[in-house]
């Protein structure tokens, strides 16, 4: 049976730069190394570390993190202009694999209202911007900011324009959360149709979460040619926030099948190193975030925790380890079963009768009756209480 290989997915992390673009998440120098490192041993091809042209503090944090890691490429963000290309290629330049990342925007609404500027004129940008950052290395992305509102015809020009000027990766951003799966998909298959020259450079994806839809559609772009997938930690970013990669890592893992993709990434660091970037940014992990929220593997209902007990799979789709979690948690509460009470009493390391296994299980759900959680404490008190005969009494 012949073993189909698995397309190679490259990761270009962005929580240093987009994800630090949410209110409230700008990082100091040493917090973008700390994440930085750790982002380097989850196995990330590339980290935006910043946007140098923003502040000296920010030109400095982006040489810091340039300095602290060797093995993944490190890209720095810049406008299609002279200043800001310079200025980006003098913060990365002494990283092991420095990306110049320089971006104009395609569509008729930024091209009009925002920019001023026709699109001859965009065209015209492209390919000088392209051209002096390829001047100081050979490692440039292009991004046509807005690519999902943009006119496909003219996208085509423009990924042929920037592939002609020197740009080895060209980004196609939903940068305002408004592309749908099939809408996204589509864009990918026509500029790798339309211009055969697209299968010699990588094409990205960079989705936002507008509309809740960002990994649904990075999953769609990868069906649709894209060889590169953006986004940030837990999804952090401006406004509703970027695609969070740890979902379009997971998705890609635990769906190999349908995707035949995969990042080859530490999945194993995940839930670290959303921890990090919480205690960094001060985001807090809401707790049924997939993959990384506290509940991700929790499982409060009878039901649940009598499969679970018997084999986890039933109602886990992958292991907690593979995330780096730290296991599976059968919650206390109202709709617990017999099972997972019995379950508990040995993981307390108690032997009790059948019933006082069924006293146990009253009272827990006679005290889940009155408060929301039944925590480990109460948990203990009810048994100590049902041990000592005094059963009866547990508070119902
Ligand atoms: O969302 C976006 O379009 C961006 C670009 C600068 C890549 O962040
Ligand atoms: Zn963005």
């Amino acid at each position: 049976m012949a073993i189909e290989k698995k397309r190679h997915i490259r990761v270009f992390d962005t929580t240093l730069r987009d994800g630090e673009q949410a209110p409230g998440c700008s990082m100091t120098r040493t917090e973008k190394v700390r994440v930085a490192r750790q982002l380097e041993a989850l196995g990330v091809d590339v980290i935006e570390a910043g946007f140098p042209i923003a502040s000296t503090g920010e030109q400095e944090a982006v040489k810091a993190v340039s300095d602290a890691v060797e093995r993944v490429s490190v890209a720095a963000l810049a406008r299609a202009n002279e200043t800001d290309i310079r200025t980006a290629w003098e913060a990365i330049k002494d990283a092991a694999a420095p990306r110049i990342h320089t971006f104009i925007a395609t569509s008729p609404i930024h091209m009009t209202h925002k920019l001023s500027m026709t699109p001859k004129e965009v065209l015209q940008r492209i390919r000088d911007a392209i051209t002096y950052a390829r001047s100081f290395c050979e490692n440039v992305e292009f991004s046509a900011e807005d690519a999902s509102r943009s006119e496909i015809p003219f996208l085509v020009e423009v990924t042929a324009a920037a592939i002609e000027a020197g740009a080895v990766v060209v980004n196609l951003p939903d940068t305002v959360g408004y592309a749908t799966p099939q809408g996204y998909r589509h864009m990918f298959e026509e500029i790798r149709s339309q211009l055969p020259q697209a299968q010699r450079i990588c094409l990205s994806a960079h989705c936002h979460n507008d509309l809740g839809l960002g990994t649904a559609n990075s999953l769609a772009a990868i069906e649709g040619g894209a060889g590169q997938i953006e986004g940030t930690i837990m999804g952090i970013g401006e406004r509703a926030g970027n695609v969070a990669l740890e979902e379009v890592i997971m998705a890609l893992k635990v769906r190999g099948d349908q995707y035949q993709a995969d990042t080859g990434l530490d999945t194993r660091l995940l839930c670290e190193t959303a921890a990090l970037v919480s205690e960094v940014t001060g985001v807090g992990i809401p707790p049924n975030k997939a993959i990384i929220g506290h509940n991700a593997f929790a499982h409060e209902a009878g039901i649940h925790q009598d499969g679970v007990l018997k084999n986890a799979m039933t109602y886990e789709i992958m292991t907690p380890a593979s995330v780096g979690a730290l296991g599976n948690r059968l919650v206390l509460g109202k709709h617990s079963g017999r099972h997972a009470i019995r379950e508990h009493i040995r993981s307390c390391g108690e032997t009790l009768g059948d019933d006082e296994v069924e006293m146990v299980y009253r009272a827990v759900l006679g005290l889940a009756d009155l408060q929301k959680n039944v925590t480990q404490a109460d948990f203990r008190n009810i048994v100590n209480a049902v041990k000592s005969g005094k059963g009866e009494t547990v508070k119902r």
